[in-house]
């Protein structure tokens, strides 16, 4: 039984694989937190009820008290997890147990992405249900635990069963007290073109969050955090990670207080948010997703790697190899014609790509960026057999065909926006900022949501088309709603996303046999809530091999690499200027969803035959490449070097990715230690007659072959025997 009710002590014990999450309800009917971690042979809540003799002394102090989902206004100091405000004004609430329900399988969330499972034996889940008598207020806690994952879900919901509105102010998805503070905090941070850069922290007493207020989830931050204790690393200790399935404002947040415990939150930012919750109505809050490691960072990816890739990712490209793709973006921008375009695609077929992706400027009158977003019909100067003509000569030449499209858009230049100038985000009397000269459209209306659904229904529905680029390339300023009262302004952003949502179950529904894929400006919405929707992202617009490295590392963190879209470009490199050689990139680009953005007709014979090759063998270790395990060694953010290896799940056949970005003289030959494969097993190293012990590989390591220039990578194969 995953999940335990112990009716004496009116404790819980959550069961996930090995993991174990307690929690109790106290003699205030407050629920209580008690441990997180190893899966214990027994846990002696007695210990933990000490704390809360203490804390109902004579006076009470509920900042004694480790708490589920904390209140506020009572005497608990701490950041709260919710705020409500009644229409009396007053903000203060008190949440205590009334009842719990536990069952097998996991519910969907409504209207919200979420992990799912496909059978009722994958998971339990326990709702508790929370009661404010005052405000008439029911809070239900889920949790959700997973047989086979290191994995606890969160969500919770509201529902307002009195009389009265209540206005929700903050509400997140999940908190977690961690008694004492000895934790560092891992963020995934950056800006276009260098997302998702590895940071590690000190905590200190006080708040340290990291938020997007962008009304996407944005390049600056993931919606991840994780706390490491301090004698954890790659490989060894305590690991918790926090993820939250949405795509717009969120907050994750530590909070280390005045007794040096630990608080942490994550949800929906509460900045500039509020919810107006009338008699009657219910508020769902997004999924987090809490996973749990004692094998250091590598075993938390790997949970969140597999969990993502079989129980959040959906459809029928979850478990089918993706194609190799040549994107036309780098090569041509906005300046091609139909010929230049066969051209490209006549050269990949030779060099054994397998799809071709028509990018930005097909369509409307759209020769630069700033014009035609909204107008989504194709431009017959550029493709005068229109996309269905272009499709069937893509195809002859044995291709498929993929779109760029950008929905949530509009550009003032544009039919749409001349037609409903009040379809775009804005709040009226202030000035509408463009960003990349373009507005957002107001999906937070139904009327403007519907007709986003039916237009893009009818351009799939115009050609055959095999795959979707699905951009979003600018954030959301001027907040406001011309169809929301005043009341509900501040629910704006909010009712976007859930709007989007809406908008990507509809497409995604109606075209199952398409391959979509995110992308926000390269990896500006890179989030769990984007992946439940379109199974791999644009990881970032730098395609630049060395800058790669960083940013393939730290998305590698939480996604798998089947869900990072990675592209080998042209030199110099159209975002740094750097010049690296064709292997390079091409062993850069292949240790993820492998593909191309550049004029192949412009290569030397060297590099396309690099290319033919590389792509042959990309294809013949596609499965464990696309579906294996990663596992990282080397980290680019501590020197010159990178390592990675991907490896099938039964550890028979791995592949070691080596990266050296500066060579230097006179250097002793470099050992490399490798780890995450089975130390038991003897591996053939591939096109040699060297065999390996999986423990001397392991705790001797392979000398590398020595390296002649900057720039220099090798990809090795290991095959067991
Ligand atoms: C931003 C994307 O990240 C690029 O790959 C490209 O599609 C451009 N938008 C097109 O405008």
């Amino acid at each position: 039984m995953p999940i335990i009710f112990d009716e004496i002590n009116r404790s819980f014990d959550l069961i996930a694989k090995d993991t174990q999450y307690s929690f109790y309800i106290d003699q205030m009917g407050y629920l209580c937190h008690a441990y997180f971690g190893k899966k214990l042979a027994k846990l002696n809540i007695d210990t933990f009820m000490q704390l809360t003799k203490r804390a109902y002394g004579s006076n009470i102090s509920l900042d004694l008290i480790p708490q589920e989902y904390p209140s506020y206004g009572s005497t608990d100091f701490r950041s709260p997890a919710f705020q409500i405000q009644l229409e009396d004004g007053s903000t203060i609430s008190d949440l205590r147990y009334r009842a719990h329900k536990i069952y097998a399988g996991k519910p969907a969330i409504d209207g919200l992405p979420s992990t799912y499972v496909e059978k009722m034996s994958e998971a339990q889940t326990i709702e508790i249900y929370m009661y404010d008598e005052l405000a008439k207020l029911e809070v239900t806690l889920f949790y959700t635990v997973f047989e086979d994952f290191n994995a606890i879900t969160r969500s919770v919901k509201f529902k307002n069963i009195g009389n009265m509105d209540i206005r929700i102010l903050r509400v997140l998805s999940a908190n977690i007290d961690f008694l004492g503070d000895n934790f560092l905090m891992l963020q995934l941070s950056g800006a276009w073109a260098r997302e998702r850069h590895v940071f590690l922290r000190d905590i200190v007493p006080g708040i340290q969050s990291i938020e997007s207020r962008r009304g996407a989830s944005s390049h600056q931050q993931n919606p991840f955090i994780a706390l490491m204790t301090d004698e954890s690393d790659e490989w060894h200790g305590d690991v918790y990670g926090f993820n939250l399935i949405y795509s717009g404002n969120f907050l994750a947040q530590v909070e280390v207080d005045f007794y040096h415990n630990t608080r942490v939150s994550i949800g929906i930012n509460p900045f500039d948010f509020s919810w107006l919750l009338r008699s009657g109505e219910s508020f769902q809050a997004p999924e987090t997703v809490i996973v749990y490691s004692d094998t250091g960072l590598d075993g938390m990816s790997n949970t969140y790697h597999k969990l993502y890739r079989t129980r959040l990712a959906r459809g029928r490209y979850r478990d089918a190899e993706r194609p190799v793709l040549i994107n036309n973006w780098e090569a041509t921008y906005f300046n091609f014609d139909e010929k230049k375009l066969l051209e490209i695609a006549r050269e990949a077929k030779e060099t054994g790509i397998e799809l071709f992706v028509l990018d930005d400027g097909w369509f409307g009158k759209r020769n630069s960026d700033n014009s035609s977003l909204g107008d989504w019909y194709v431009n017959t100067e550029k493709l005068p057999n229109g996309l269905d003509g272009l499709v069937k000569k893509i195809n002859e030449l044995g291709l498929k065909l993929g779109l760029w499209i950008e929905p949530e858009m509009i550009s003032p230049d544009s039919e749409l926006y001349r037609a409903h100038p009040d379809w775009c985000i804005h709040v009226p009397g202030r000035a509408r900022h463009t960003m990349r000269n373009q507005l957002i459209l107001d999906l937070s209306r139904d009327d403007v949501c519907n007709y986003v659904i039916n237009t893009i229904t009818k351009l799939l529905k115009s050609a055959d088309i095999s795959y979707v680029k699905w951009d979003m390339n600018r954030n959301m300023t001027e907040t406001g709603s011309a169809k929301l009262p005043p009341e509900r302004q501040r629910e704006t952003a909010h009712r976007y996303i859930l709007n989007l949502y809406k908008i990507m179950e509809e497409i995604t529904g109606r075209f199952p046999d398409i391959l979509f894929e995110g992308c926000a400006g390269g990896g500006g919405r890179f989030d769990p809530g984007m992946l439940y929707y379109m199974p791999q992202i644009w990881a970032s617009d730098d395609t630049d091999a060395v800058e790669r490295l960083k940013i393939q590392w730290g998305t590698s963190i939480v996604y798998p690499q089947i869900m990072m879209g990675s592209h080998v470009s042209a030199i110099p490199n159209h975002q740094v200027g750097r010049i690296t050689p064709i292997e390079m990139r091409l062993s850069v680009a292949m240790a993820a969803n492998f593909g191309f953005e550049l004029d192949l007709s412009k290569l030397s014979g060297h590099d396309k035959a690099s290319i033919k090759a590389s792509i042959e063998n990309y294809k013949e270790m596609r499965k464990i490449i696309q579906f294996g395990e990663f596992h990282r060694l080397l980290d680019p953010f501590k020197g010159n070097e990178t390592a990675w290896i991907i490896s099938s799940e039964d550890k028979r056949e791995f592949l070691l990715y080596y990266y050296r970005i500066l060579n230097g003289p006179n250097e002793f030959p470099r050992i490399l230690k490798i780890k995450g494969i089975d130390t038991s097993l003897q591996y053939l190293l591939t096109d040699t007659d060297t065999v390996y012990g999986g423990d001397e590989l392991t705790f001797r390591g392979i000398i590398l072959p020595q390296i002649e220039k900057d720039f220099q990578s090798f990809i090795m194969h290991f095959k067991a025997i």
